[in-house]
């Protein structure tokens, strides 16, 4: 693997590349690295490399001609049909992330142009350059440094440079989305802090299943947005199903409040039942994997009604069973049991955990009493509420992040109908979330519409 670096700093990659494994690498020619300085391609007496940004502005700008030069010069003597793959540094470019690392290793020569100053003449990335790389959403003052990660990280995948190429394939991002599991060495015990009994067993299977737990857990943990990124394979889903860190979803209760909130000329009230929100969010529930949905409401002829709602499916689901032979039970596409009725799941499935409760603290008695210690509660809103007794705001990564810091704790997810939860409702919650917004200034989504976005933000599966 060859890479040639367009930097007028090279001196500055002198250390990082004669020590340790690239050093080893270097010397043993599995990786070469070549530098071109674009002041040796100005014509000027001060070899002048940079000018003033067009516009005004701060700070100057690196001139298209030297730099064009250069990274000519270092495409110089590729093989016919093998051109070098030519990149820029620069924050303004796409994440470097372990997929493109392994993508660029499988390249035969990496040109990687170094920016300086306020960056380079847009012009020379649209006439000679392949591709923009950040190595994150910071700003450093060259691309030397980034240009460095990239070599270091690339030339890790070289066949031969680590020497045993299977310690890269069960590191953090090696499957695109999980990171490593702990790592532990002698002694057994440090400071009064022992090596999990598992890891001194030597049984294989053990070691490799509790590693790959630990793994996805510790995902959950502190990226929950890589476990979002994908469905888990079978395999892993055998390891942790069930588990409430990684499926926070499986200790949460959506709660639907018809009580305290309020109408349109902001008195509170009580609302009527609609049954479009049973159905809808129950739906919602069953889909994202939710523990419950309560609905919560005073007046007792309208926790009636709910109920009516559930029975009406449930007694459904059981005309249907009494039609259905036994012996002639329909399989589904993969040889399971068919619903009992189109789709993936008869809605009864959905209807039948629906509870009634007359209010939300009645509510969060009884789950606090089921779980043997009070819920964290959530609540929602389409409005800011700030000032003395509102709960602190909070976004769904970090709300899933502080989930997993406490994974027994029952969750209850509070939202209202009507014109939303007054600020009594809200002051039970230990934090509201964030409205949801769009970029316009109308905001009045129906409680079933906010509930199954708030419920995929937080649990659904989003691809990468
Ligand atoms: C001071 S920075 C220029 C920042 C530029 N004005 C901006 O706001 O995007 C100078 C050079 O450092 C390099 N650089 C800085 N931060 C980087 C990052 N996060 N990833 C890759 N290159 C970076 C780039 O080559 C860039 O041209």
């Amino acid at each position: 693997m060859r890479f040639t670096v367009v930097t007028l700093f090279p001196e500055l990659f002198d250390s990082p590349l004669a020590a340790s494994l690239l050093g080893k690498a270097r010397a043993a020619g599995l990786v070469e690295v070549d530098f071109v300085n674009p002041r040796d391609f100005t014509s000027d007496r001060h070899r002048t490399v940079d000018d003033t940004p067009y516009g005004g502005g701060h700070g100057m700008v690196m001139k298209p001609e030297p730099l064009l030069a250069a990274i000519e010069r270092a495409c110089e003597g590729a093989p016919p049909g093998a051109p070098a793959r030519r990149i820029l540094l620069t924050p303004a470019g796409a994440p470097l992330d372990q997929a493109k690392v392994r993508a660029l290793s499988a390249e035969r020569h990496l040109v990687l142009v170094c920016g300086r100053y306020e960056g380079v003449d847009e012009r020379v990335s649209e006439l000679a350059i392949d591709e923009e790389i950040s190595v994150g959403d910071f700003v450093m003052t060259g691309g030397e440094l980034p240009a460095l990660c990239l070599i270091d990280a690339v030339s890790r995948l070289v066949p031969g440079v680590l020497g045993e190429l299977a310690s890269t394939e069960e590191e953090s991002f090696s499957d695109g989305a999980t990171l490593e599991y702990p790592q532990y060495t002698r002694p057994p015990e440090f400071r009064g802090l022992a090596v999990p009994e598992i890891l001194l067993g030597g049984h294989h299977e053990r070691v490799r299943a509790w590693r790959r737990r630990e793994a996805l857990r510790r995902t959950a943990a502190r990226r929950p947005e890589l476990i979002a990124r994908r469905r888990l394979a079978p395999e892993d889903m055998a390891l942790v199903a069930g588990d409430p860190l990684i499926f926070p979803a499986s200790r949460t209760t959506v709660v639907l409040a018809h009580h305290p909130v309020f109408d349109r000329t902001g008195d509170v009230v009580t609302s009527s039942v609609t049954n479009l929100d049973i159905h809808d969010i129950a739906r919602s529930c069953a889909t994202y994997g939710l523990a419950s949905f309560a609905a919560v409401t005073p007046v007792a002829v309208q926790r009636e009604k709910i109920q009516h709602i559930v029975d009406v499916w449930l007694e459904d689901a059981r005309e249907i069973a009494r039609r259905q032979p036994p012996a002639r039970a329909r399989r589904g596409r993969q040889g399971r049991e068919a619903a009992p009725a189109g789709g993936t799941g008869h809605r009864s499935e959905a209807l039948a955990p629906v509870e009634v409760f007359a209010s939300i603290e009645e509510l969060l008695g009884e789950l606090g009493r089921r779980a043997g210690q009070a819920p964290l509660v959530v609540a929602t809103s389409a409005r800011l509420h700030e000032g003395p007794g509102a709960p602190p705001r909070i976004g769904e990564r970090e709300l899933l992040v502080s989930l997993a810091r406490a994974p027994e704790r029952p969750v209850a997810l509070l939202f209202g109908t009507g014109g939303g939860l007054t600020d009594p409702a809200i002051a039970l919650a230990d934090w509201v979330l964030a409205p949801i917004e769009g970029h316009g200034p109308w905001n009045h989504l129906s409680v079933r519409s906010a509930a199954a976005i708030v419920l995929d933000r937080l649990f659904g599966v989003r691809g990468p």
